[in-house]
């Protein structure tokens, strides 16, 4: 087992990194290895990032090494072991004159970073590298990077820990446990508000949480807009995006990839599809997975998925496929 791990996260100046960063290295997301930060932004910030240097060593973190802050990704990435993409344009704010609305908008402003910051994770990251997009539109921008990167032994991701997580919360409110009790909580298809939150595969204390909650009405009108808006009702009460539950979301994906998955659980994120439960080949989708005894990440592939959850899927789906097509000119595989 490697006692040093090297992360590279890009964005770092930004909300999300603030709140990221000091928890890769408090000894809880890596365990006891020494964590040694590339951290990443553009020209325009990166001198910001001697504050947040200085900060961490500031803050007794035993577990932390060194700390490497730069504009350039490529001599960032080299022998890095996890990757976490964040720097991207959020929505919410203006640009070019425009308010951005959703985060599809963001396809033609952020896919391009995912092009150069691909090629070089797959000339110059680990072989076995990891690498969880944040940035959005998430999945699609790790299916740009991915292919740039074209170097099948990485594993690429992108976020949808948030969205199970904010799923998680409202199910635990409404069936008065923990929020540590509900397994299998998976978010089906994208990062956006076509997502499928799966209460039927959810479970509270092995049982289904959708006999438990009993009420689809409630599911229908309530928790499955509210899950799949809930990223826009934050940005409306605070007037940012998500920073601080995006990064715990971060944390917990890089938590469950680096530890084996309990028996009976799983979680989420999307992965590139090779046709499990029919999704098609060739996009990123969210999907259960699990961490293997061996440090592998799978597709967990034994959940029944109701008609229902079929055909919201494949709304999200055909959502990813229109993605996929507007960025054709950025897969560069
Ligand atoms: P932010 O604006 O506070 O920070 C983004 C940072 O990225 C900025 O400091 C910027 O300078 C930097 N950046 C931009 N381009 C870069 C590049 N090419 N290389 C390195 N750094 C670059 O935004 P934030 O709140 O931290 O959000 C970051 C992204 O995460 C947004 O796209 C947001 O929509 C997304 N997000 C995703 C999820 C999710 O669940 N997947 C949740 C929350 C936010
Ligand atoms: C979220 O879900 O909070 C993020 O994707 C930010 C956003 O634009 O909704």
């Amino acid at each position: 087992m490697k006692k040093e791990i090297k992360v590279v996260v890009t964005g770092a100046a930004g909300q999300i990194g603030y709140s990221l960063i000091p928890r890769l290295v408090d000894g809880n997301t890596f365990g006891n290895k020494t964590v040694n930060l590339s951290l990443v932004e553009i020209p325009q910030v990166v001198s910001k990032l001697e504050g947040l240097a200085m900060e961490l060593e500031d803050s007794y973190f035993p577990n932390l090494g060194s700390i490497n802050y730069t504009d350039n990704f490529s001599e960032a990435s080299r022998d890095a072991d996890w990757f976490l993409l964040v720097g991207s344009i959020p929505r919410g704010i203006v640009y070019n004159g425009k308010k951005i609305e959703e985060r599809s908008d963001l396809l033609q402003i952020n896919g391009g970073i995912f092009v150069e910051q691909g090629k070089a994770i797959g000339e110059f990251g680990n072989q076995n590298a990891k690498v969880l997009v944040v940035g959005n539109p998430a999945n699609t921008n790790a299916l740009i990077g991915r292919a740039a990167a074209n170097n099948p032994s990485q594993n690429w991701m992108a976020m949808t820990m948030l969205d199970a997580n904010r799923a998680k919360s409202m199910l635990a409110k409404k069936l008065t446990c923990n929020v540590s009790e509900i397994k299998k909580m998976i978010i089906w298809g994208n990062h956006s508000p076509t997502m499928y939150p799966d209460y039927e595969n959810a479970l509270l204390n092995n049982q289904s949480v959708s006999k438990l909650v009993n009420d689809e009405d409630w599911i229908d009108s309530k928790f499955i807009p509210s899950v799949q808006q809930r990223g826009k009702a934050v940005i409306d009460a605070r007037g940012a995006s998500s920073a601080t539950s995006a990064a715990k979301a971060a944390l917990d994906t890089v938590y469950a990839c680096e530890n084996e998955t309990e028996s009976g659980n799983c979680f989420s994120a999307a992965v590139y599809s090779d046709g499990a439960y029919d999704v098609p080949k060739g996009i990123m989708c969210g999907f259960p997975l699990m961490t293997t005894s061996s440090g592998e990440i799978e597709i967990v592939r034994d959940l029944n998925l109701s008609e229902k959850a079929r055909s919201r899927l494949d709304v999200s789906i055909a959502e990813l496929l229109s993605e996929k097509e507007a960025v054709k000119d950025l897969l560069t595989e």
